[in-house]
């Protein structure tokens, strides 16, 4: 039976050819992720997997409520499998706020899921960092966010020739909007069709822009022009100041899908333009509002970074670590008599935190020794007939017979 399409199997290393993903590797990226996010102060939540499905169909707009793996569970409820995590922290925030020292700072890995067009870097189950800062209406806060962005993906050796953040307001559309266009109620309609410009036939954009008594002529030459308002000029400056500026640049032709922005908006993109968004997020100070019911006013903004396409991206650029099976010592045993001995060393050097393997049952010495190898072991270790350990340094060849105390200082010393 074959997986779902749009779904994703992790293999181990050396992962099998074909469509397989690895494992190690998405470990990989969540581990410098993390490590990341820390050095920035960010705190690590979670949420449910699963949640009430208004808390998508009114927050998100259309295009995510389109999107929704949902259902009805066995006690009647309308629920949904999570297509973003920011309604939920929202949500966590609005409850809890009261409990935290502002600015909070707050990030999550989660697995998201998104009934998606299947396409590249577009799949129906993904994983993102999301990181949010609750509290603070600063652009301080959302140049501080940036800069976390920049640094997540320089972690994996790109650098500015490989990606570029770019740089945009609802405020500056808002204020577009507000000066030309025709239906004061029809401004997501407008955003939309500006978030859409790069990829919709231009004659239909067209179309739609005259409804609204706009034109993509005028769209298209207020993008030409892109000059940073006072707002998104801070946030330069900020990141000037930490050195990042070739990071970013201001361009209008972003205004995010999703309805709750409210302000200042971003997009990660490589440099030559062959992949999808690898990130994006920005300013949405009324959505803690609006899911506490007006109870909890906290002002927020954040972004999230998929795995999808920063791995496809770290795969083109040759970024990706050799990732591969790591022992520290393939402990053999050539003797079936001496098998109990060997678990007791086996458990000695794994409680010392070594990492360790063997046969699980009887096995020819060279058919071990081949294990090992392929495990990509640094050392054999085997018991000999006094019960001393016969270590072997498989790249120099090295070897020594040690009393059992010994082992876990040598191997040490030698790793080191
Ligand atoms: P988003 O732009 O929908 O934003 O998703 C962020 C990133 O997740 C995208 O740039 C992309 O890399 C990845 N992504 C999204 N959908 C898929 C998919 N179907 N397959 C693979 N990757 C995907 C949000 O989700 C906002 N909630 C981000 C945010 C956090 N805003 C404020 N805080």
């Amino acid at each position: 039976m074959e997986h779902l399409p749009g779904f994703r199997e992790f293999f181990p290393e050396p992962i099998p050819s074909g469509e397989a993903w690895s494992a190690a590797v998405r470990e990989h990226l969540f581990e410098r992720w993390h490590a990341v996010a820390r050095r920035y102060g960010f705190q690590l939540y979670d949420g449910p997997p699963v949640e009430p499905l208004e808390l998508y169909t009114a927050k998100s707009g259309a295009e995510i409520a389109g999107q929704l793996y949902h259902f009805t569970d066995k006690g009647g409820r309308e629920v949904s499998l999570r297509p973003e995590m920011t309604p939920t922290v929202a949500r966590m925030v609005a409850a809890r706020e009261r409990h935290y020292k502002k600015p909070l700072k707050w990030y999550s890995i989660p697995q998201l899921f998104r009934y998606e067009r299947q396409q590249k870097g577009r799949l129906r189950e993904h994983f993102q960092l999301n990181a949010d800062i609750f509290g603070e209406t600063n652009t301080a806060a959302d140049a501080e966010l940036i800069a976390l962005l920049i640094d997540l993906l320089r972690a994996f050796g790109l650098s500015s020739e490989d990606f570029v953040i770019r740089l945009s307001s609802r405020n500056v559309w808002q204020d577009f909007y507000r000066r030309h266009g025709n239906s004061p109620d029809r401004a997501y309609d407008f955003f939309q069709v500006v978030d859409k410009l790069e990829r919709n036939d231009p004659a239909q954009s067209d179309a739609t822009l005259r409804e609204l008594g706009l034109s993509l002529e005028a769209v298209r030459a207020f993008i030409a022009q892109g000059a940073p308002t006072v707002e998104l000029q801070a946030v330069l400056d900020n990141l000037a100041a930490r050195g990042l500026a070739e990071f970013v640049r201001v361009d209008y032709t972003v205004i995010r899908g999703l309805a709750y922005y409210t302000g200042i908006v971003y997009e990660a993109f490589d440099r030559h333009g062959k992949f999808r968004a690898i990130a994006g997020g920005g300013r949405y100070d009324e959505l803690v509002t609006l899911v506490s019911g007006g109870r909890s006013n906290v002002p927020a903004a954040g972004f999230a970074i998929g795995d999808v396409v920063l791995t496809e991206l770290l795969k083109e650029r040759g970024k990706l670590p050799a990732i591969g099976e790591r022992l520290d010592a393939y402990l053999m045993i050539e003797d079936e008599s001496r098998r109990g001995e060997s678990l007791s060393l086996l458990q000695r050097l794994r409680d010392a935190g070594m990492v360790v393997d063997f046969s699980l049952t009887p096995a020819k010495p060279d058919k071990q020794f081949k294990r090992a190898q392929e495990a990509g072991a640094a050392f054999t270790l085997a018991l000999d007939a006094q019960l001393r350990v016969r270590v072997r340094h498989l790249a120099t060849r090295e070897e020594a017979i040690l009393p059992h105390e010994g082992v876990e200082t040598h191997l040490r010393s030698k790793l080191a």
